[in-house]
């Protein structure tokens, strides 16, 4: 039965992914996979409308993309303490979820043999994907559920804390992109 349920929603998964709802809604109604009947909440074949297409965040480097709103270190701290901190720690650098900050050029040395240690302070090139990042998987079981404003918060908040930018700063669409990465020049590209 397991295996049956398991069959059926990859391959409505595959059919989502390799030719859009119709495919799918072909999928899951086929009679040799009832067992997708029995989880609707996945939601596969269904359309998708212009409403949903203006929830989905993916901002680039540049900032194109970024959503309105705005957020401060300060409101981040509150966010950060009732969404985030159980995970990651009081200081950011440790818990069941990964090191926020610190290691700050640890990467550079871990080539004479120390070991690096990545965070969002030594290794991320752009202070948008934080927002991204943060927007789309976080908190880790319950992703997508904050409002813009407070994702804008807790990455002022977390980048506060990193020292990269001050304790009384604002971020939005506007700022966040012009926030510089203390590890923006580590990315080299590939010469090919
Ligand atoms: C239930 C635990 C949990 C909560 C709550 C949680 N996180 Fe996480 N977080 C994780 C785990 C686990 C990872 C590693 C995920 C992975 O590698 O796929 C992670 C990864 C991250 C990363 C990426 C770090 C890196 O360098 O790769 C960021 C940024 C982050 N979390 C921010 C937040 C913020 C902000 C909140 C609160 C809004 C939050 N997290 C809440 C568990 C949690």
């Amino acid at each position: 039965m397991y295996i049956t349920t398991n069959k059926a929603l990859i391959a409505a998964a595959l059919a989502l992914a390799c030719s859009g709802g119709a495919a799918a809604q072909t999928a899951s109604s086929s009679p040799s996979t009832p067992a997708a009947e029995a989880h609707p909440k996945y939601g596969f074949g269904t359309n998708i409308t212009d409403d949903d297409l203006k929830q989905f965040v993916s901002p680039l480097p540049d900032g194109r993309g970024l959503p309105s709103g705005s957020g401060t270190v300060m409101q981040g701290q509150k966010v950060y303490t009732q969404q985030c901190l159980a995970c990651h720690g009081v200081n950011l650098e440790v818990g069941i979820g990964d090191r926020l900050v610190g290691g700050r050029g640890s990467l550079a040395k871990s080539s004479q043999g120390g070991a690096p240690v990545k965070t969002v302070e030594s290794y991320w090139p752009y202070a948008t994907t934080l927002f991204d990042y943060i927007k789309r998987a976080m908190p880790f079981t319950t992703p997508n559920s904050m409002s813009n404003d407070d994702v804008y918060a807790v990455t002022a908040y977390i980048l506060s804390k990193a020292n990269i930018i001050p304790d009384d700063a604002t971020l939005n669409r506007e700022s966040l992109p012009k926030v510089v990465m203390p590890n923006h020049d580590g990315f080299k590209p590939a010469n090919r």
